[in-house]
């Protein structure tokens, strides 16, 4: 036999054997090191007192848009209020004047400061992103209070305020009810890319029927000073009672504004069908008089529920991310009987 041939053999008998020997029993597991059991981390916002910070321990920042309404005021009350019946350690209010810029600036104040929480009221939709990320890097949790944000919800922790854009539904099912044959009305709309303006529109546009048109829109920024010029610009181009037989106003102050307007062109209370928002004192005294039919109720007494969310996002514990307010509508037949137990 040829030696190529017998080690061709010896190595055909050793690749045998390799495939028929039982295979290598794995090495048994090692057992886990034994490490104590992680402590699920806090929620972002948590303050070093959790969970046990009381309202002595809360520093708020409060960056409130303006003083442009009766609204405006009753809610800085209701927030400056609650700081001082808990014993909050510090409410760091500011007043933005309606002014964007002032208003990122305070927060950006409250962030340098490390305060616990900022309650935050818009005073338009759009560009708050920057900031809202800055107090997220920060660990600071913002409740947008009042109005809305358009920026993305991981931005902020909960939204506390009204349901706007119901608030315009509601309107337009006034007008529906006014004036069943149809006809015209006029807006006068609130700050341009606010919140409440964007919805309130909305809503009115959602739910008037489609035998009202409406005839002209215009801004009066919220406040009484600004609706008056825009009141006597819309009497100037149209003739109340032919062209228009309504007025749907987005906060009862500009209402205040517009029936100085229509007082002085000899309009008188009832020849026009007014609804308004708010349900302020001014509003139902408006009502009492008869220059509005209805008036949706916007609740600006928000700072107690703000408080009790902030105390929550202090301790660590889960919040709802949505707190729409409870309201409803006021009419004439009730406003005398009401107004004098009106808060705001
Ligand atoms: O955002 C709430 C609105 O703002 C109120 O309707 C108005 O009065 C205020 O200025």
């Amino acid at each position: 036999m040829k030696v190529s041939k017998v080690l061709f053999i010896v190595l055909v008998v050793l690749s045998l054997v390799a495939a028929c020997a039982p295979a290598a029993t794995p090495a048994p597991a090692q057992p886990a090191a034994t490490t104590a059991p992680a402590k699920p981390a806090a929620p972002a916002g948590t303050a070093a007192c959790a969970p046990n910070c009381a309202y002595k321990d809360m520093v708020m920042c409060f960056p409130q848009l303006g003083a442009e309404s009766d609204w405006r005021t009753a809610d800085t009350a209701s927030f400056k209020d609650t700081a001082t019946k808990l014993g909050f350690k510090q409410l760091v209010f500011s007043d933005a004047q309606q002014k964007q810029e002032n208003q990122i600036s305070a927060v950006r104040a409250c962030i340098q400061q490390k305060v616990n929480v900022i309650a935050l009221p818009p005073v338009v939709e759009d560009g708050f992103e920057p900031v809202l990320t800055e107090a997220k890097n920060a660990g600071i949790p913002v409740i947008i209070v009042d109005r809305s944000v358009s920026a993305d919800k991981s931005l902020y922790a909960s939204h506390i305020g009204s349901d706007m854009v119901l608030e315009g539904e509601r309107s337009a099912a006034e007008f529906n009810k006014l004036l069943p044959n149809g006809g015209a009305v006029l807006e006068l709309s609130g700050t341009t890319g606010s919140g409440a303006a964007v919805g309130r529109a909305k809503g009115f546009r959602n739910k008037l029927n489609s035998n009202i048109k409406i005839l002209d829109s215009q801004t009066g920024n919220f406040t009484r000073a600004e609706a008056k010029p825009v009141m006597e610009a819309f009497l100037k181009k149209y003739k109340a009672g032919t062209d228009f037989q309504g007025i749907f106003i987005h906060n009862d102050d500009m209402g205040i504004g517009a029936i100085e307007s229509l007082k002085a062109a000899g309009v008188k209370p009832g020849d026009l069908k007014i609804v308004s928002v708010d349900g302020t004192r001014g509003g139902f005294q408006a009502m009492v008089d008869g220059w509005f039919q209805a008036d949706v109720e916007c609740n600006p007494l928000l700072g107690p529920q703000v408080a009790e969310m902030a105390l929550k996002l202090m301790n660590g514990q889960t919040i709802d991310r949505e707190v729409l307010t409870n309201e409803t509508v006021y009419y004439p037949d009730k406003a005398a009987e009401l107004l004098p137990s009106r808060q705001y």
